[in-house]
């Protein structure tokens, strides 16, 4: 039965101290009943309520029906039990949850819990892999900014201003900028080659760098494009270098990269900061250059013409230098190349993907294979 405060009728010491004993006795009993922290709460609240809770009621029920000669003694027993339940009610708490029967179902001669080690992403890992082949023939790393202005990004590497070749790069703006002169306006850059700029800018000749990051383009995602994609870019400048030195450190690289048996084959093309411009394929690396991969198995990666293109490169232009002379990059004295290669499509070929969504997902299932 649920304690209920009774009415006194007898005020005489041994009745107020066997009714406060029967009160402690049945506060004690509900402590263990506590089973959630639902009926902790319940509880609690019974007993303490200022409005109605059992110690109210009792303050009022006792206290108030007491005779005027019993009214001391009266006070001091409820007083004395106030303070008896609020211990109680303090140190309840939800049974069967207690420390100690807890550490006896600790079985301390199981085997740990093995932390899955993190592994490098397939993309990072080819962008490394790449990075590695460079440093390997002198080239340091340089960086540059993802959010950049109008005139790294174009107008230094000879798109001028309202230029169709900016049209090629579909280019995400930053918003509200039409206020500044259009030079300081900033976009996310669509390639990495502005870093070619800011590194001549703090660097005389001679240089050698490649530089790795991400870009941005205003592409929908599909199964070959996403509108954030990672690069890296490439460049040298010294006294006589020559289209001969581009094609020998690319052909390198390739070979580095997919193996010695790779050829490589440049194409000429159009980059308003290069002049000659080249696109460079290699061999297709799943039909070996065969175009099929058996005799009914047509090669789709290369689109059965056996090359796969996978980078723009060529001799930086003139006009580029200009932007940098006073740094040492005299167009009548210094030459160089530049290069820069998409690095997502390299390492879909490279594993043999064949959606570029998978690798900007984060399905541990597709990661874990590459760990
Ligand atoms: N920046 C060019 C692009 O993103 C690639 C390139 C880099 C071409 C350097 C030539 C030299 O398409």
């Amino acid at each position: 039965m649920a304690y209920t405060v009774p009415k006194l009728t007898d005020y005489s010491s041994a009745a107020l101290e066997k009714n406060a004993a029967d009160c402690i006795a049945a506060c004690e009993a509900e402590t263990a009943e506590v089973r959630s922290d639902a009926d902790l709460k319940a509880f609690r609240d019974r007993w303490m309520a200022r409005k109605n809770g059992i110690l109210t009621q009792i303050n009022d029920v006792w206290l108030k029906g007491a005779p005027k000669e019993a009214k001391r003694e009266t006070g001091q027993t409820v007083n004395q039990l106030k303070v008896r339940i609020a211990e109680l009610v303090e140190a309840a708490h939800v049974s069967g949850r207690d420390s100690d029967s807890v550490t006896e179902r600790v079985d301390l001669s199981l085997p740990g819990v093995r932390r899955p080690l993190g592994a490098e992403h397939p993309v990072i890992k080819t962008m490394h892999e790449i990075v590695g082949v460079f440093q390997k023939l002198g080239y340091s790393v340089a960086e540059g900014p993802v959010v950049e202005t109008d005139y790294y990004n174009f107008e230094a590497l000879n798109f001028p201003p309202n230029h169709p070749a900016r049209d090629t790069q579909d280019t995400l703006f930053i918003a509200r900028q039409q206020s500044k002169p259009q030079r300081d306006r900033l976009l996310l850059r669509t390639h990495t080659s502005p870093v070619q700029i800011r590194t001549m800018e703090k660097m005389p000749p001679p240089i050698r760098i490649v530089i790795p990051g991400t870009v941005h383009r205003n592409d929908p995602p599909d199964a070959s494009h996403s509108p954030m994609f990672h690069q890296i870019e490439g460049l040298a400048v010294d006294t006589n270098i020559t289209f001969g030195d581009l094609k020998g450190t690319l052909d390198h690289a390739m070979k580095a990269l997919f193996g010695s048996d790779v050829k490589t084959h440049f194409r000429p093309s159009f980059f308003p900061f290069t002049e000659p411009s080249a696109e460079l394929y290699v061999t297709c690396f799943i039909c070996g250059g065969r175009g099929q991969r058996g005799p009914d198995a047509p090669c789709r990666p290369c689109k059965q013409t056996g090359w796969i293109e996978v980078l723009g490169c060529g001799m930086v232009d003139p006009n580029v230098f200009e932007f940098v002379k006073d740094n040492g990059y005299d167009p009548k004295k210094v030459s160089g190349f530049a290069f820069g290669m998409g690095v997502d499509r390299l390492a879909l070929l490279k594993y043999g993907v064949d959606d570029l969504q998978l690798f900007f997902q984060g399905d541990v299932r597709f990661l874990e294979q590459f760990g």
